[in-house]
């Protein structure tokens, strides 16, 4: 099957390559999911289990990504729950191979069944960041219908499931997002800054690449780097040159 596979940690998702792996086996309360959409974050990399097994035995190539969303084409022995054909999605173990590929195993109880009505892309975008919402709401902070929650970051992937989850609760919500001048303006850079010549487009594609530097803001306390704080401010290469 094909699958994208990683061998080298220090080459980050630069090491990301597609490559040719034998099809995963059902074992014993397996299910072999033929993956039709797959959740993926950066972060997975600097995991110790993406690239080591329980044991801490070197298991690469492994394949990254741990969101999924498919068909059941296999049961292992002894499988119950899930029958072959039926629409799934969920997690795969973190020390596993993942979802980046054509086929994933996957323990049957680290599965739902997917709605007809939701795409199987909706599926896979939906377990990690909606399980780290639910614990937080109803596990950690055991939410009762009438209480307020504050989401920071509510329109992010975390933020948004929280917001929702917590609504359909009962509760009542607050959410925070960025500062005005950290949103994209009409180039698509944040305020302040514009695409770099380099990049040899008029739109700014990533504004992780504008030409801009940070300043602390003086009226702040100066004390946080994050570029994001409303305590910093962009400012022009050529305005900070004068
Ligand atoms: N995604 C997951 O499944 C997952 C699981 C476990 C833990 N986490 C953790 O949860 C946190 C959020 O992750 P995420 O995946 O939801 O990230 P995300 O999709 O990037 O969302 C983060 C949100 O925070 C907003 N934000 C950034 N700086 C802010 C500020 N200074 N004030 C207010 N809002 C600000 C961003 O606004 P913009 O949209 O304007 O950038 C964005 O909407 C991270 O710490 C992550 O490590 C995530």
């Amino acid at each position: 099957m094909k699958a994208i596979v990683v061998t080298d940690e220090a080459a980050g998702t630069g090491g990301m390559t597609l490559a040719e792996r034998p099809e995963p086996e059902a074992a014993g309360n397996d299910v072999l999911v033929e993956v039709h959409a797959s959740g993926f974050t950066p972060g997975e990399l600097t995991w110790p289990s993406t690239w080591t097994d329980r044991l801490g035995r070197d298991r690469t190539p492994s394949i990254p990504g741990h969101e999924l969303a498919g068909v059941v084409s296999a049961l292992g022995y002894g499988t119950t729950g899930l029958s072959v054909g039926q629409r799934v999605f969920g997690l795969t173990d973190w020390t596993r191979d993942g979802t980046l590929a054509e086929y994933a195993a996957v323990e049957a109880r680290n599965l739902a069944p997917l709605p007809g009505d939701v795409d199987f892309t909706v599926g896979a975008s939906l377990p990690i960041s909606g399980l780290t919402a639910w614990q937080g709401l109803f596990e950690h902070g055991r939410l009762q219908p009438g209480q307020s929650v504050l989401v920071h970051g509510a329109a992010g992937g975390v933020g948004s499931m929280v917001t929702q989850l917590a609504r359909e609760a009962g509760a009542y919500v607050i959410g925070t997002g960025r500062s005005p001048e950290s949103q994209p303006t009409e180039s698509g850079c944040p305020a302040g800054a514009r695409p770099t010549a380099a990049d040899g487009h008029r739109q700014c594609r990533d504004p992780r690449r504008c030409r801009q530097s940070l300043q602390p803001d003086r009226a702040g306390q100066g004390e946080d780097n994050h570029p994001r704080s409303p305590r910093f401010r962009l400012t022009r290469d050529e305005e900070e040159q004068a």
